[in-house]
C-alpha cells in the first residue's frame, strides 16, 4: 500500500482473535467506511529485535539493527496517525511492544542529542491509545503502560489525543461488553473528525 498520509494502527497482543483484534477489526470497519488509508502492524508476528543501546543512533540518528523496524520508521514519519492497542501485561504494556518503543529511542537522540530530527516534527499526527486489561478494575490499572505511551508518542512527534482502557477482558471479552464497545465507537468517530482537520 501507499504509506503516505496513512494510520498506523498496532496490533501488540500476541494472542490471534482475542480482544485487542476484536477491537482492531472494528477500527478497521469504521476507517473503511470513511476511506481512512490504514495498515494493521501486527508485531508479534515480526522479526523487531531489541535495543542494544549501542549508543549508534546518537551519532547518526538511525538505528544499527536492520530488520522489520527498519521500514516503520520511515512510517511513522509520513503517517497521519498511529493507534496503539495493547494487553496490559504486569502493569504495563505487552513485551513486543516495549521492543518497539525502545527502538524509537533513534529519534530521540536525532532530535535530543544529534539536533538533527529523522522525523519531521513539524508534520501533523494524531495518536491513540487503548489498552485492555483482564482483571476487574483497579485504582492505576493502567498508569504502567500509560507512562510509557506517553513517551512513546513523543518520541514519534505524535499528539496523543485519547486513552482508551477497557477492564476486566479475561471475565468480558470485548465481543461481549457493549458499554466499551460504545466507548470505543465514540471515540474512533472522533478520531476521525481530528484525522480529517489535518
Ligand atoms: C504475562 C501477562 C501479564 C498480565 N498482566 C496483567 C495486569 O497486570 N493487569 C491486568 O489487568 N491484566 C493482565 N493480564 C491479562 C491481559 O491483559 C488480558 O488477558 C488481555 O485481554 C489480553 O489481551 P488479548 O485478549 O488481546 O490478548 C496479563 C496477561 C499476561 C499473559
Amino acid at each position: 500500500m501507499d504509506n503516505k498520509n496513512h494510520i498506523i494502527i498496532i496490533n501488540a497482543s500476541p494472542r490471534k482473535n482475542k480482544n485487542c483484534a476484536s477491537v482492531i477489526k472494528n477500527i478497521t470497519k469504521k476507517f473503511e467506511h470513511n476511506n481512512i488509508k490504514y495498515e494493521v502492524v501486527n508485531i508479534y508476528k515480526m522479526n523487531i529485535d531489541y535495543c542494544t543501546a549501542c549508543g549508534y543512533c546518537e551519532k547518526t540518528g538511525k538505528c544499527v539493527i536492520k530488520d522489520n523496524m527498519t521500514p516503520l520508521y520511515n512510517d511513522f514519519d509520513n503517517s497521519k496517525g498511529t493507534i496503539v492497542v495493547s494487553p496490559m501485561f504486569f502493569q504495563s504494556i505487552s513485551t513486543k511492544l516495549k521492543t518497539v518503543v525502545d527502538r524509537t529511542q533513534a529519534f530521540y537522540s536525532s532530535k535530543y542529542i544529534l539536533k538533527k530530527p529523522s522525523i519531521d516534527t513539524k508534520k501533523e499526527r494524531r495518536g491513540m491509545f487503548i489498552a485492555i486489561g483482564g482483571q476487574p478494575e483497579y485504582e492505576n490499572q493502567f498508569l504502567g503502560g500509560q507512562l510509557v505511551m506517553d513517551l512513546f508518542f513523543k518520541s514519534i512527534n505524535t499528539k496523543l489525543i485519547k486513552n482508551l482502557y477497557m477492564s476486566n477482558s479475561d471475565k468480558v471479552s470485548y465481543d461481549e461488553n457493549k458499554e466499551f464497545q460504545s466507548r470505543l465507537d465514540e471515540s474512533i468517530d472522533n478520531y476521525i473528525k481530528e484525522i480529517k482537520l489535518i
